[in-house]
């Protein structure tokens, strides 16, 4: 059965600020945050900018906050709140606001930039490369990621830091190093990993991020904290920092 839901939506951009609006917007059983935004924005808000495309939860691009929690909008169903509680839906907060619930997100544009692309190694006699399957496997955790950017969102080392922004890659892209470095056939030179890894130091392994990736990557268990790890054994391991120092003349 439909209702009318109360609904407490951001409205502003970034020259003037903004303020939160209150509306009151039909909705019908089944239907997600993303379609109240919709009728709000068919039948009172014509000029309410949202960013969205496939409706899946598969383009991230409708990421915003519902509540105080960053979510996709689309995989938010109404039912997970009582007819009666207002919702409240904000631009994600760790983004520059454009307008209204659209962000500027190109901090993780140039963070994607810096990291070091796949390099094969040289393949084998008979022309192809081989990889065994488990490393195989443990690669497509990290390939379904949508880049909504949530887990950047909800990082408290830049959420309200501006100032660490530029030293510290973020918990997606962490993912990405983590990848790489994990990839038998990469040949990129891993001694400066620490370094590469922008800010890996800052995480304190909250596990914020994991907490609310939609596509549910174990982003800290899986690839945060297994970075570390060899970070700490190319730094502390005698051997291995002997060894690099070797290597490096
Ligand atoms: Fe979104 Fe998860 Fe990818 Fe982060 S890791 S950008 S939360 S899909
Ligand atoms: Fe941030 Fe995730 Fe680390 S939320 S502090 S990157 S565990
Ligand atoms: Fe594509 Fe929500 S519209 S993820």
């Amino acid at each position: 059965m439909g209702y009318d839901l109360s609904m407490k939506v951001w409205r502003g951009d970034r020259k003037s600020g903004g303020a939160l609006q209150d509306y009151k917007v039909e909705v019908e059983e089944g239907e997600v945050v993303l379609d109240a935004i919709h009728r709000l924005q068919a039948t009172q808000a014509g000029d309410l900018a949202v960013r969205w495309n496939c409706k899946a939860g598969k383009c991230g691009s409708c990421s915003a906050e519902v509540n105080g929690r960053p979510r996709l909008m689309c995989m938010t169903r109404l039912s997970e709140y009582s007819p009666e509680e207002t919702i409240t839906v904000t631009p994600m907060r760790a983004f520059p606001v454009i307008k209204d619930l659209v962000t500027d997100v190109s901090y993780n544009y140039e963070k994607a930039k810096q990291v070091p692309s796949f390099a094969p190694s040289a393949p084998d006699r008979d022309g192809k490369r081989r990889m065994k399957q488990a490393d195989v496997e443990r690669g497509q955790e990290f390939r379904k990621c949508i880049e909504c950017f949530l887990c950047q969102d909800t990082c408290h080392v830049i959420r309200d830091h501006e100032e660490n922004k530029p030293k510290f890659a973020g918990p997606r892209f962490f993912l990405r190093y983590a990848e790489l470095d994990m990839h038998p056939l990469d040949t990129n030179d891993r001694r400066n990993l620490s370094q590469m890894a922008a800010g890996l130091g800052m995480c304190n392994i909250t596990k914020c991020c994991t907490e609310v990736c939609p596509e549910h990557i174990k982003i800290t268990d899986n690839a945060i904290i297994p970075m570390k790890e060899r970070v700490v054994d190319r730094k502390y391991d005698p051997v291995v920092w002997l060894g690099s120092k070797i290597l490096r003349r």
